[in-house]
């Protein structure tokens, strides 16, 4: 689903560290410009995934993440990834809506506090003329990306009100 994101940043000249499992699968289709790394890593190994990234980053901080991680392992994620991550850095952390009502309150992990910048963003459902329907790749790796370049800490993509209409 961040596919259509990584390959905007790529387009734009930035350098992505891709973490996942098999970080290969966002190779289809990217601009070729050499600036895409591939880290294969697992959030439930996060004390290793912290060790790769830091390896792939070269010793460079690291200025904006966007992360995807199903709990409880974010937590693991976020003490890994907090000692390469620049004094400034902007974190935008994505939100699932399956199962669990988006709207529940969530708080800032200690890692983000300022000066760096986080966000919430939490992904919901659209509106078509026949009802509702869950969002698109390209309407989450939008949302994602509005999530480093805006400054409000609670974001959405499409909506979350009222929850009993969701898809
Ligand atoms: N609100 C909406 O409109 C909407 C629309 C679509 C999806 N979603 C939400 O997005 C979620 C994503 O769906 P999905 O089926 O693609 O789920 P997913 O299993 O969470 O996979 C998403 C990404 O996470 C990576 N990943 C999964 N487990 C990992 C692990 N242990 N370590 C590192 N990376 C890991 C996957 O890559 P690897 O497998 O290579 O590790 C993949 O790139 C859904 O649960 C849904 O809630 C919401």
């Amino acid at each position: 689903m961040l596919r259509p994101a990584v390959h905007d940043l790529l387009s734009a000249g930035t350098r992505v560290l891709l973490v996942a499992r098999r970080p290969e699968r966002a190779d289809a289709g990217a601009p070729d410009s050499g600036q895409l790394i591939p880290v294969a890593a697992d959030w439930s190994e996060p004390e290793e995934l912290g060790r790769k990234v830091r390896e792939a980053a070269g010793g460079r901080p690291i200025d904006e993440a966007i992360l995807w991680v199903h709990t409880p392992y974010d937590a693991g994620v976020h003490q890994a990834l907090d000692p390469l991550l620049s004094p400034g850095a902007t974190v935008a952390q994505l939100w699932g809506s399956a199962g669990a009502d988006p709207n529940r309150s969530r708080p800032l992990p200690e890692q983000y506090r300022p000066p760096r910048n986080y966000r919430s963003v939490v992904l919901g459902f659209t509106r078509t003329t026949h009802g509702t329907r869950w969002l698109t790749d390209r309407e989450i790796s939008n949302g994602a990306l509005r999530g480093l370049s805006e400054p409000d800490p609670e974001q959405t993509v499409g909506r979350t009100q009222p929850w009993s209409d969701r898809p």
